[in-house]
């Protein structure tokens, strides 16, 4: 691909656009944070930079421009998100390169396209035909059909795995992604879903059965390298957007509570597989939206299940909302009876998932019992202790001392000690973690020297003719890589060097740690920049003279140490005089 191509695209998406999109971001100074998508966090860390058109997270370390950004975020790869930041601007990148990607899981991918357009071809033949009575007893319509890719999968033994063998695909390979076993088909006679990645891709089936049988309910793909059960989200890719526009997110149980939702457009919705919330489905979830809203059935497995993903999210730093249904209900069914109407306002009246929990806890309690009364009372403090919104605080500090006649005052310091208690527990952690190893002087120096290169391309030139060597490899290469990217370009753009670095994922490490030193001059004199070159010739000097002084060790015969020693004195003096500034 034309490298200045790459360039103009690169240059017309803002970085902080693109991301911004994607997960919330808040303006501080010159630069943005926001929660990084790439590990587990809820403290802002990640950082954008308009100016330099990159993101860096201090804690994960992070780094990269805006086509590195997509790659980690929507698993895509270079030439494919080069396209569609294109796309985005109006520059037409020809096709041909886009193709070649060479995934791994290409053949996985269309041989899961292709099964998904039988299954929904079969839907539509005489073979279908129960399952499109099926579906439409249960109000889905044609229309929901379509959009969700319903599909069936026939009775006979292997229709599906022998159409795929004629295609070329080997049985192994149809073993291996899960559609066949023993060279027959997984899926027989059920009601076909199918299952999408992140970002919108075919990875796997789940299968319905539409008829009373003592078979599980839901059969599902095997777990692959690219299904894994506990990761899913039904209808992500979908949400993704909705989710942006409604500033808001559902979280379901069941792929029909899903499709009833996006019959009355409510289309911010995702689902896990009927299993617990996971960390995994955390870190997917935030970064939708920041407002999370609960939606689980209303039976005793749905309350149990909403306190346990409220103080999971609570444990990754949200505070999610909660719609409780009737007993009887699931979202698929509440929509069903009570409409679109009631339903919206179920979403506009979601209260806080502590507001919840506190109302939760209250149902068991046996107010007459000073025991329990006072012991509710504590949970309810803990809880608040994991909010920290002081407005919230006071409200329900106010509640509970009206409700129960307790003075306020008693709460506040019940709750204040208890706050105390725990902060302390929590900080042992982080303190331990801060007290880094003090960073020596030529890390320092070398580092110094790399920034100044990036920023004022005439400390390259210094660099060179100082023949400077750097203590260590990775700075070494980072230097070398500098070098060249600047005599190739002419000139020195931190987010082209980062398109140009791509891969090296050990240099952008580095690379964006250096950019983020905060204690470095911004325009540097001729003076600073020798200081810092004087420190490492000095340590040049020092390895050598350490090198002779062990050869010294090794040589027995007095003249030849004589002669070492006196080059070692040669050294040393060197060193003195470059310790001197004239
Ligand atoms: P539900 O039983 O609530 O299913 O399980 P549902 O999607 O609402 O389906 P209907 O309304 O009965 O038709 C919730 C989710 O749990 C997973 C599926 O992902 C389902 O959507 N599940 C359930 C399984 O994986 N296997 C099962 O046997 C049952
Ligand atoms: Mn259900």
């Amino acid at each position: 691909m034309n490298q200045d191509i790459i360039q103009q695209i690169r240059e017309k998406n803002d970085i902080v656009d693109i991301v911004g999109e994607r997960i919330p971001l808040v303006a501080r100074g010159k630069n943005f944070f926001g929660v990084c998508p790439f590990h587990d966090d809820s403290n802002p860390s990640l950082c954008v930079s308009r100016e330099k058109q990159i993101y860096t997270c201090f804690s994960c370390h992070a780094t990269g421009n805006v086509f590195t950004f997509l790659m980690n975020y929507e698993h895509k790869e270079f030439p494919e998100v080069v396209k569609e930041l294109g796309d985005r601007v109006g520059i037409l990148v020809s096709s041909v390169s886009s193709r070649k990607t060479n995934n791994k899981y290409n053949d996985w991918y269309q041989i899961y396209d292709l099964a998904n357009k039988y299954y929904q071809n079969n839907l539509m033949t005489s073979a279908g035909k129960s399952a499109r009575e099926y579906l439409q007893n249960r109000g889905i319509t044609a229309s929901l059909i379509k959009e969700f890719e319903l599909g069936w999968s026939l009775e006979e033994r292997s229709p599906l795995t022998d159409l795929l063998v004629k295609k070329g695909y080997s049985y192994d390979l149809l073993n291996q992604v899960g559609l066949s076993a023993n060279d027959y088909d997984i899926f027989h006679q059920r009601l076909m879903f199918p299952l999408h990645d992140l970002s919108g891709k075919v990875i796997g089936f789940s299968g319905r059965i539409i008829r009373d049988s003592d078979q599980n309910k839901y059969l599902n793909t095997k777990e692959t390298d690219l299904f894994k059960k506990g990761k899913l989200l039904y209808h992500y890719h979908i949400a993704k957007d909705a989710a942006r526009i409604k500033k808001c997110v559902l979280i379901m149980e069941g792929f029909m509570d899903i499709i009833r939702a996006s019959s009355i457009d409510v289309k911010n919705t995702v689902a896990t597989m009927g299993t617990a919330l996971t960390r995994d489905h955390v870190q997917d979830i935030k970064r939708l939206s920041n407002t999370i809203i609960l939606c689980f059935d209303g039976d005793e497995a749905g309350e149990k299940a909403t306190l346990s993903a409220g103080e999971l999210f609570l444990e990754n730093g949200i505070e999610t909302k909660v719609i409780r249904l009737p007993r009887e209900d699931d979202p698929d069914s509440y929509i069903l009876h009570y409409g679109k109407d009631s339903f919206l306002r179920l979403i506009e009246q979601a209260e806080y998932y502590s507001d919840y929990k506190i109302k939760a806890l209250r149902s068991h309690v046996n107010f007459d019992s000073s025991e329990e009364k006072a012991n509710y009372i504590h949970q309810v403090l803990e809880q608040m202790v994991k909010i920290e919104d002081p407005i919230r605080l006071e409200i329900v500090l106010k509640d509970l001392a009206k409700n129960y006649e307790i003075g306020y005052n008693t709460l506040e310091k019940s709750f204040q000690e208890l706050k105390a208690k725990q902060g302390k527990k929590q900080e042992i952690v982080p303190r331990k973690q801060t007290t880094s190893e003090k960073e020596d002087k030529y890390t320092k120096a070398s580092e110094a020297i790399l920034y100044y290169m990036i920023y004022h391309p005439w400390v390259i030139s210094e660099t060179e003719k100082a023949h400077l060597v750097f203590p260590n490899e990775i700075y070494r290469q980072l230097e070398n890589e500098i070098v060249f990217f600047y005599h190739q370009n002419g000139s020195f753009s931190i987010a082209d060097f980062y398109t140009y670095l791509a891969s090296k994922e050990e240099l952008l490490t580095v690379l964006s740690r250096i950019l983020m030193r905060e204690d470095l001059a911004e325009d540097p004199s001729k003076e600073e920049l020798f200081d810092h070159f004087q420190v490492m010739m000095q340590y040049c000097d020092r390895q050598k003279a350490k090198k002779i002084q062990k050869k010294l060790e090794e040589y027995a015969d007095p003249l030849e140490q004589a002669r070492i020693a006196q080059e070692i004195v040669q050294l040393r003096i060197g060193e003195n005089k470059n310790g001197r500034r004239d």
